[in-house]
């Protein structure tokens, strides 16, 4: 099974946002051992649940709040979105770490509470153009995953990772395909050898577009891709799709 996820960020306004997946449902074709996952805004998400019902695709959140309930202001629960069909969640964005100013710490309440909730997080991790310039790639990394994880009883959870280096998000300079299937590959060791996991897919993200998709999806560690400004836009992310299908 490979997975395609659609993260419109808050690219679109609601109209926008519905008119979007009616189109994308009118196009798509039923393609065989694919997954594709949207992961519309909050305020969209309800609108959108209603158009695909019926379909093959699945839903997610962006972000969820660490707690079912209570005085939270502004903040959305892993609940409320299970409630209203999510089946994953994005948890530790990396637009979330380095905007919202999210820790490790943060990124293993909401694992938590995505567990509790029955959905299924999908942990973004990736190393800053400095990490990687001062040799820290992998101390990044086996720290993001090691601290989310922590206390989470993962041997009997289903979970997602997804490699995003923080350079290429959004930069149109994306990681090659090989770069990320050996770094892939390493995450998937280390899930084995230190935490006793296996089988978690993992998905690259990072300017994935129509013509670097198939790079990706065809590596053996690689289970999939995470797009975020291609996703938003009809024509690219039909491309993508198409891309997908025909390979
Ligand atoms: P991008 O974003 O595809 O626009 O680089 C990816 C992401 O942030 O998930």
């Amino acid at each position: 099974m490979k997975y395609i996820f659609a993260n419109w960020k808050m690219y679109l306004s609601f109209d926008e946002s519905c008119i979007l997946m009616s189109q994308l449902l009118q196009e798509k074709s039923e393609m065989q051992n694919v997954e594709v996952a949207i992961f519309p805004s909050s305020i969209s998400f309800s609108e959108i649940e209603k158009l695909a019902r019926g379909s093959q695709w699945s839903l997610g959140a962006q972000n969820v709040a660490w707690v079912e309930k209570g005085a939270y202001t502004g903040a959305v629960s892993a609940q409320l979105f299970s409630e209203l069909g999510a089946k994953y969640a994005l948890v530790g964005h990396s637009e979330r770490r380095h905007i919202f100013h999210e820790k490790n710490e943060d990124t293993q309440k909401k694992m938590s509470a995505c567990f509790e909730a029955g959905l299924i997080p999908v942990l973004c991790i990736g190393e800053t153009q400095e990490d990687l310039e001062a040799g820290k790639r992998q101390y990044r990394l086996q720290r993001q995953i090691d601290e989310a994880l922590m206390g989470n009883n993962i041997s009997e959870r289903s979970f997602f990772i997804a490699y995003e280096p923080v350079w290429a998000i959004g930069s149109g300079s994306a990681c090659t395909a090989s770069d990320a299937e050996d770094i892939i590959g390493w995450i998937k060791l280390h899930l084995k050898d230190a935490l006793g996991v296996d089988n978690v897919p993992v998905l690259y993200g990072g300017s994935v577009d129509a013509t670097n998709v198939v790079s990706y999806t065809a590596q053996a560690s690689i289970d999939g891709v995470l797009v975020g400004g291609c996703s938003a836009k009809f024509d690219e992310f039909s491309s993508i799709l198409k891309a997908f299908d025909g390979a």
